[in-house]
């Protein structure tokens, strides 16, 4: 057959890695991106990707990063993909490191390494604290080369509205909108893959950019019958400074490299240690309590996420913010200058959006909505499926729909470790590429073929949608509505949870669908018109809030960083179990559940109070292909 076309929605690390993959293999690839590639949200990553190094000296293995992966995310994720990926992971690096990324690097030449969240060892490769520009970055030269083959068409500035599926139900296109013109057009292919990111902007402010609305993935629930996972997983990174636009990520990195967080303490004062539930004083009154070092000795400042935001929060609570505000010390004040140095680019940030230059004064900073752990779902067979190869790695329930990165659910369980994301996302696209490319090959027919007015009857309904909504002349505000559905989902629907909440929450956005349907825009123009393009996204925005509050609702236990009242403990009995969730017109999503892969590690108790490093080790280890091939070397 001749070669085949693809569209890659998304422009982020793992829409990068999904077209050089394709385009590696020959594929044509239509890029479709809402903002300029090169700002796409990766660009934001700062502190480093994961993966084992034999050169750190400390015995670390593909299994210990597994382990730490799978049990960061409070054993929810199935196991083989993750192992899979870890296996991986010294591929990609070699990789980057081969396409010129400019990784830090000790005095030996080799890959610098920093200690992140949730693990014990230095595994964390970094380009300072600006990880995510310069990968992005590198993977976009790669893209550019293949651009100048003739392989690569860019349509940047360009926002997914639909997908379009032949008779059949396989995909064959998209419908999308120019955000300048509003004018909407079709580009027909062979296969879509979704690499389009988190959700953060459902929370209002996040550590987000401004277009991670989500709205894609969403669309694709609402339209076309996508099912999600584990929506209800939402990561909140314990360091950000808050700010009136947005959260502004202050990277682990600086507590990976010895940055200590703190308040005053207060002997008058007794809280509940959030390790065991033992009521303890708050430290000593005028002298700095390190309260993540008291409560959890064995990983201290580097706890798992989802174990830091909850216990910053715990100590808020119980009054001790400083200057009685939600907010604590982020330090890194007694760093030598040459580790400072490290965090230049984010110190940088800091200094620049509070005036305060915390190299001399310590950072206030606190919890924000940071990632999105469920979303898609992606089909995974493992590598003993005896169906592994007619069925398709990263292929959602949409025929020729496949779906990488944030805007999927595979990698991180309940909860993801820091500077894995980088590496789920490159991993994914790879992998989305290539299985995207069999896909094809195995069709043995053109899906255009049976696409009949398809193009014409997806395109009509967006037409209509954006009739719709320009006709409509209520005296609702779409965003004070937003305003008002990111204030019920961090109150809560985030770290804090119980069922009384979360059923105000779902009355609260039923109300927010309802009155949606009486908005009335404010700018009628057709021209780059972020009203009408926002009214557009928060139809979908609506259902997605939904579907995180309901599946949320019904996961009576806590795991990872889904903590409910009244339900304090992981279930596994009940709950070791996949949210798979389909959208219903006018009714509550339904969810069901798939039972979830621990082959390789047994659940247990997570307990970061103690640093015990384990040897880890599993049977009959798979013998992988890696997905990195000398192709990708850019040569
Ligand atoms: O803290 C950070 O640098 C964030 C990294 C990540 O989300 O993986």
């Amino acid at each position: 057959m001749a070669r085949q076309t693809v569209t890659v929605v998304g422009g982020g690390l793992a829409g990068l890695s999904a077209t050089m993959k394709l385009a590696e293999l020959g594929c044509k690839v239509n890029l479709v991106s809402v903002v300029p590639v090169k700002r796409s949200h990766s660009v934001c990553a700062q502190g480093g990707i994961n993966s084992v190094s034999d050169m750190t000296g400390e015995d670390d293995s593909i299994e210990l990063h597994a382990y730490d992966t799978i049990r960061g995310g409070d054993f929810l994720a199935d196991q083989p993909p993750v192992y899979e990926m870890c296996y991986n992971a010294p591929y990609i690096l070699k990789m980057l490191d081969h396409i010129g990324v400019p990784f830090n690097r000790t005095a030996s030449g080799n890959l610098d390494r920093r200690r992140f969240g949730g693990t014990l060892y230095n595994r964390t490769a970094f380009c300072g604290a600006s990880t995510g520009q310069q990968l992005l970055y590198g993977l976009d030269e790669q893209v550019r080369r293949a651009e100048a083959k003739g392989l690569v068409q860019k349509y940047e500035n360009h926002e997914f509205m639909r997908v379009v599926q032949n008779q059949d139900g396989e995909a064959c296109g998209i419908v999308m909108m120019d955000i300048y013109t509003l004018d909407l057009t079709v580009l027909k292919s062979d296969a879509v893959i979704f690499a389009t990111g988190g959700n953060g902007i459902i929370f209002g402010k996040s550590t987000n950019s401004m277009h991670n609305t989500g709205a894609a993935a969403a669309r694709l629930f609402v339209q076309s019958g996508a099912l999600l996972a584990n929506s209800e997983f939402i990561q909140v990174h314990p360091t950000a400074i808050p700010g009136k636009d947005k959260y502004r990520l202050m990277s682990e990195s600086a507590r990976g490299e010895g940055g200590r967080v703190w308040v005053w303490g207060n002997s008058a004062k007794r809280m509940k240690n959030p390790a065991d539930g033992e009521l303890i004083t708050c430290g000593v009154t005028g002298e700095k309590w390190f309260f993540l070092e008291a409560f959890y000795p064995g990983y201290g400042n580097l706890v798992a996420r989802d174990v830091a935001s909850r216990a910053i929060l715990a100590v808020t609570d119980a009054g001790l913010g400083v200057d009685g505000k939600d907010q604590v010390y982020l330090d890194v004040t007694h760093l030598e200058p040459k580790t400072q140095d490290k965090l230049e680019a984010i110190l940088d940030i800091y200094q620049k959006y509070t005036g305060e230059d915390p190299r001399i004064v310590p950072m206030k900073i606190f919890p924000a909505v940071h990632y999105t752990m469920g979303g898609l779902y992606i089909d995974w067979p493992a590598y003993d499926a005896e169906d592994r190869l007619s069925r398709f790695r990263q292929m959602t329930n949409i025929k020729g729909v496949f779906a990488a990165g944030e805007c999927e659910y595979q990698y991180h369980g309940a909860n993801r470790l820091g500077a894995n994301s980088l590496l789920s996302c490159i991993y994914g696209g790879l992998v989305a590429g290539a299985e995207c490319e069999r896909y094809m090959q195995s069709l043995g027919k053109d899906v255009l073929s049976g696409s009949d007015g398809a193009f014409e009857e997806a395109q009509a309904k967006e037409l209509a949608f954006k009739q719709d909504l320009f006709s409509r002349g209520g005296e609702e505000n779409v965003h004070l509505l937003h305003e008002e559905l990111g204030k019920v989902m961090i109150d809560k629907v985030t770290v804090r949870r119980s069922n009384s909440g979360l059923d105000e929450a779902l009355q609260k956005l039923y109300q927010i669908r309802e009155r949606y349907k009486h908005i009335g825009l404010s700018d009628k123009g057709n021209y780059v018109n972020q009203t009408y393009i926002f009214a557009n996204q928060f139809k979908y925005i609506i259902e997605n809030a939904i579907a995180i509050a309901k599946a949320a609702r019904c996961r009576d236990e806590s795991r990872g960083a889904h903590a409910k009242e009244g339900f304090e403990d992981r279930d596994d009995e009940n709950w070791l179990k996949t949210s798979i969730i389909r959208y219903q017109k006018d009714l509550d999503p339904h969810i069901s559940y798939n039972s979830v892969d621990t082959r390789y590690f047994k659940p247990v108790k997570r307990d970061y109070t103690k640093a015990v490093k384990k040897k880890i080790q599993v049977e009959n280890p798979p013998a992988y292909v890696p997905i990195v091939t000398s192709r990708d070397y850019g040569r």
